[in-house]
């Protein structure tokens, strides 16, 4: 008797769990759906739980906490999926580099220039509050929901570490890669082997999936979108398919536009992240045959409610057709977003006939 138990995606067409169902290029009879930053601010429970532990990154380190927020809007909504709770800078933070989250003004590192500052020393012992998260959610998940683990790719990471800070535009940092491109190929190629063992590590403890996030990936142009965001992302897609051939992962490069089927057909990635910009039927006659389309709901839209949001949810879905798709965001939702617009969100996808 083959025992699934985590490792359903191992077996085509034996798994409960629908969005491995479409990650594996399968119609479903349902669309499964999630949303990236469905754990977070815009839940009261979320709110209570970030103010007892103190700070986020408390709350990212402490498994049992960042286990309960992973699976808080699970109990609101039954999304398909719960993306396990932490952040993308945890790697900076774990090569070396000092993080702190300000309130209300984002992420602070302080700035890095060159590898020789960072290093592996600590790393796993650092994340190991992660791995432990991972495998006390998948002891509560049911059998059919997938947990989805994640990383920041490497451009984006390599934003946050050069400029310390977001402003949306980071030309500090292609200023700095594009003075200096053989030293910033070494960077990546250092985020590279980091993501790599990172999302290794998080498949040993138990996800389903893994999601690349390249937020900034529409800053660069060609050919450096290739150099910094194709080519990294395949090398880390390779290096976890040599050790788990099938298994599912989601690429979401924010904004890539025109070179979206480049990344399609250049990194070997299972399921594509489109974001609001991108049109849906566009995405699914380019690359709907080769892998899941995920989107791409405008997250103002869910901030708006409505007839104009239950208009939007039935286009996209009809867009979809039959196509292996996943319900999201073209984006995180953002946190002034009244809870009871995800709930009619969920409602109007759970309720849409496929046939
Ligand atoms: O529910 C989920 O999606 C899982 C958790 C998750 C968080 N961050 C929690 C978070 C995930 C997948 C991320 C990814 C992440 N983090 C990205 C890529 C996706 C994207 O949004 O583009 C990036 C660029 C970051 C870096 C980051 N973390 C920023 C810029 C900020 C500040 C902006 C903000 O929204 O506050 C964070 C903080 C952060 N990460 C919060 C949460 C819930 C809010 C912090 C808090 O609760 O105080």
């Amino acid at each position: 008797m083959i025992e699934l138990g985590d490792k359903s995606w191992h077996l085509p067409g034996m798994t409960k769990k629908l969005l491995i169902q479409a990650l594996q290029g399968q119609y479903t009879a349902s669309v499964p759906f999630w949303l990236m930053r469905q754990a977070g601010r815009y839940l009261p429970e979320y709110r209570d739980l970030r103010a007892k532990a103190g700070s986020f990154l408390n709350l990212c380190f402490n498994p049992d906490m960042a286990a309960t927020v992973t699976l808080q809007p699970l109990d609101r909504f039954d999304m398909d999926a719960a993306i396990l709770f932490s952040d993308i800078l945890v790697v900076p933070h774990a090569l070396g580099q000092k993080l702190d989250f300000l309130e209300g003004e984002g992420p602070r590192l302080e700035p890095v220039t060159s590898i020789n500052e960072i290093n592996f020393e600590s790393f796993d012992k650092k994340l190991s509050p992660v791995y432990e998260a991972i495998r006390l959610i998948k002891k509560q998940l049911k059998p059919e929901k997938a947990l989805i683990g994640f990383a920041g790719a490497p451009w984006t990471v390599a934003c946050y570490m050069v400029q310390g800070f977001g402003d949306g535009k980071f030309e500090s940092v292609k200023k700095f890669a594009l003075g200096n491109p053989e030293n910033f190929d070494k960077f990546i190629d250092k985020l590279v082997e980091a993501t790599t063992h990172y999302l290794l590590e998080q498949i040993k403890a138990g996800v389903d999936a893994v999601q690349i996030f390249d937020s900034w990936a529409g800053l660069l142009p060609n050919p450096e979108f290739g150099r910094w965001v194709i080519v990294p992302t395949h090398k880390i897609v390779n290096n976890i398919r040599n050790k788990y051939p099938t298994f599912p992962i989601i690429g979401f490069p924010r904004r890539a536009g025109m070179f979206y089927k480049d990344y399609v057909e250049q990194t070997d990635i299972s399921g594509i992240g489109i974001d609001e910009h991108y049109e849906i039927e566009k995405a699914i006659v380019s690359f709907g045959d080769k892998v899941a389309v995920q989107g791409n709901l405008d997250p103002v839209t869910l901030l708006a409610g409505g007839a104009t949001l239950e208009g939007e949810v039935k286009r996209i879905l009809a867009a979809a057709g039959k196509a292996p798709f996943i319900f999201n965001l073209g984006h995180g939702i953002i946190k002034e977003t009244p809870p009871g617009h995800v709930a009619q969100l969920a409602q109007i996808i759970k309720s849409h006939n496929r046939e």
